[in-house]
């Protein structure tokens, strides 16, 4: 049998092979995920891709927990990392520990990750001296949407030696990776080679070691969404829209079932 990918492992690729991270939200996604990536990410983005929440806040807790079960019920070799929502860790580390317990214990994942850089650095070492691995989230970090100001990129100019420094506190905390979101890909080379945990780029440019996207941004599943660091690896949404209108236009002309869908109502005889 495969042994499962740790977080000691992940942290072991600095440096190394690029990591390969996607999200993933259900079993057979996830099975997928499980084939050809490192580590299967249960994003909070979960709340806006499958949930159609107009933003990451309102997931809570055991929304968490029943996609996170669901990811690790598919995931063989790939490690699950799932995130933690707005509300459940802000508080201190305290709360923090009891909300990353219940979704390792309740899901069998062996890492979390929160988002936040100096400001969680007492948290991050909280969580990782008492069990809890945890994946650290600077530059944009979409539970903070509304001090941010929308989803801008973060870390031009001056505002570059704050990330920074975010990336240098959750490294010190002891988090075993850190994404960048959506910081300039410069300023994520530099970081990248500052620090001795990975990077995982999303938006932060080719220096990263390793990447991470929303699997349903890149497999085309919606029409409208198209942020610029994404790409689009199949039209998934497309092929779906096409099916189901076939679907539908067969229904009504009552092309479909065909014979073969349906059941006789006498066993045929084997010859
Ligand atoms: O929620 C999410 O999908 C994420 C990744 C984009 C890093 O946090
Ligand atoms: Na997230």
């Amino acid at each position: 049998p495969v042994r499962p990918v740790l977080p000691p492992d992940i942290r072991a690729r600095k440096g190394g092979a690029p990591l390969v991270v996607l999200t993933a939200y259900s079993t057979p996604v996830a099975r997928l995920v499980d084939a050809h990536c490192d580590i299967a990410l249960v994003g909070d983005s979960v709340g806006m891709v499958i949930h159609g929440m107009s933003s990451t806040l309102g997931v809570t807790l055991e929304m968490m927990i029943l996609h996170g079960r669901a990811v690790v019920r598919g995931c063989t070799k790939a490690m699950p990392v799932i995130d933690m929502p707005f509300g459940s860790y802000e508080e201190g580390p305290q709360q923090a520990f009891r909300n990353a317990s219940r979704l390792m214990a309740e899901t069998g994942a062996p890492a979390v990750k929160l988002e936040g850089g100096v400001q969680m650095a007492e948290t991050i070492a909280f969580l990782t001296a008492r069990g809890v691995p945890v994946m650290a989230h600077v530059g944009l970090t979409p539970q903070a949407v509304n001090t941010l100001g929308g989803y801008k990129v973060v870390g031009r100019d001056a505002e570059a030696e704050k990330v920074m420094a975010d990336a240098k506190a959750v490294e010190a905390a002891g988090a075993f990776a850190v994404v960048l979101e959506k910081v300039p890909a410069g300023l994520a080379g530099r970081i990248t080679r500052e620090l001795s945990i990975p990077t995982i780029g999303i938006g932060a440019g080719a220096d990263c070691d390793g990447q991470v996207l929303v699997v349903d941004d890149m497999l085309g599943l919606f029409t409208e969404f198209r942020p610029k660091f994404v790409k689009r690896y199949a039209e998934l949404g497309k092929a779906a829209d096409e099916a189901i209108a076939t679907y539908a236009a067969e229904v009504r002309g009552r092309a479909f079932p065909a014979a073969e869908h349906a059941f006789p109502d006498v066993v045929p005889v084997k010859t």
